[in-house]
Parts: structure tokens; sequence; C-alpha cells
């Protein structure tokens, strides 16, 4: 074997479904969960807010505009209206009629196998550290949950809170030494989600080093799949789980 297979049969990485099967199904949706659950990914990627009514909420934008038929902010929107809207149709008619999930829901749905990562979008504070931790321990989610967001004392504060909890570092910088700056943060710190284009064979190998998973988002071609894998990263993030999960079988 060359140098690239080589490295790519010793490198196995996770596929994270990024929200679910974002590139077949309207994203951040049960059906998008389940399909990529169907197509084998071993963790699913989502985003959350918090409505005004505090409910944990499924959605990448701080808006239902984009991905749904009714428009307004989430954090000023009750649960109530936002489950009203269809979150599908704008994907494509048949997916009309899916809801905006709450965060339980998800976690009721996926196979207890496969793992959860919960990007925080917008915390709002105290309050949302609260709702989310109280959510996660109350259920006994802490195990199957890697929490990340691109607000780096967003997860410190959650980490400091419950010690079990895994968080991973979310950034599109061109660091120089990636794992140096997680161990600036002096806590223990599970994983580094940088942009796919931004990370290097050193880098990742001194992450792992280091003992960090690196989940580099969001890589949607064989080409960048190839390149991470040469590089031996742990986990990649991608609309695509299920192409992925072809691509690595046919290695
Ligand atoms: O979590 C990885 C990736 O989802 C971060 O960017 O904008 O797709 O949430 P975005
Ligand atoms: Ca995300």
């Amino acid at each position: 074997l060359g140098e690239m297979e080589q490295s790519i049969m010793v490198n196995s990485p996770i596929v994270i479904g990024h929200r679910g099967a974002a590139g077949e199904a309207p994203e951040n949706t049960l059906a998008s969960f389940r399909l990529a659950a169907e197509q084998g990914s071993h963790m699913v990627e989502l985003d959350i807010h918090m409505s005004e009514d505090g409910k944990l909420i499924v959605c990448h934008d701080d808006t239902l505009d984009r991905t749904t038929d009714i428009s307004g902010a989430i954090r000023s929107l009750h649960s109530d209206v936002i489950r009203e809207a269809d979150a599908g149709s704008w994907f494509s008619p048949s997916f009309a009629g899916e809801r905006v999930p709450f965060l339980e829901e998800v976690y009721d749905l996926l196979p207890e196998h496969i793992e959860i990562n919960v990007e925080v979008k917008d915390s709002g504070g105290a309050l949302f550290d609260e709702v989310l931790l109280n959510y996660l321990r109350g259920n006994n989610r802490i195990d199957r949950t890697v929490v990340s967001s691109f607000d780096h004392k967003l997860l410190l504060r959650l980490k400091q809170a419950e010690p079990e909890l895994r968080i991973g570092l979310l950034y599109a910088a061109d660091l120089i030494h990636h794992a140096s700056y997680a161990a600036l943060l002096e806590t223990e710190v599970w994983s580094l989600h940088p942009h796919h284009g931004l990370i290097g064979a050193c880098d990742a190998e001194d992450a792992v080093a280091a003992g960090l998973h690196i989940y580099p988002y969001t890589a949607n071609r064989s080409a960048d799949w190839d390149r991470l894998l040469s590089i031996g990263v742990t986990g990649i993030i991608t609309d695509y789980p299920g192409r992925l999960k072809g691509h690595l079988s046919r290695l």
C-alpha cells in the first residue's frame, strides 16, 4: 500500500451527519436525522436556540425565515407557534409537514449508539446554560453528547458547571497551531471542529497526540474527504453521511 492508503486504513474517522443528512433532506428535521441514522452515521450534528418560553429548538438560523413557512426570531416566538411551522416544504414537497424539532425529540428518535453533537448557536446566557444542562443531566444524555460552539466562553462555562460534559471548539480561523490553542483554555477539551480547509497534517498529528479528536466541518466532496483522511482526522462532518460511508467502504 502507498503512504496515502496506509494512512487512510489506520485512521478510520467517524461519520458525522451535518444537520442530519442536510444534502438529502431538510436540515435539522426528524426526517433528516432519521436518514442520517439509516445511512450509518456514528454521530449527528445539530444546532440549537431557545424559544421565548424556554424550550430548546433545533434550527440553524436564529430566525425561521429561511427553513420554514413562517418568519420571526426564535427567541421571540412561543414554541407553540414554532411547532406550527412547516420545516420541510422549502426543501421539497415530499417533506411537507416536517416540524421544527425540540432537542429532546432528536435524542428520543435516534438509537442510543448514535452520539449527538449539539452546536449552541445563541446561548442567551445563564438561563440557557441551566436549561440545557438540566435537560442533559435529567435524561442521562451527558455521555451521548458533545456540545460545540463558536462561543468558547460559553463552552468553558458549561464545562465548569458540568465537568463530565464533552466540549468541542468550533472555529473558522487559520490557527498557528491547533492543539496549542486547545491547551490555552486550561480545561479538558474533547474535540476540535475546524473548517475543513484550515487544518493540515502536522496540526492533525499533534492534536491526536494531545488526545484531541478532530471533527472538521463541512466536507462534502470526495477530494476533501481524501485529504482529511490522509491527514488523520478522527471524524468528518458532512451533509452526505451516506455517500461518505460508501466512500470509506470502497477504500
Ligand atoms: O458544527 C459544524 C458546522 O455546522 C458549523 O457551521 O454554520 O453549519 O453551523 P454551521
Ligand atoms: Ca452547525
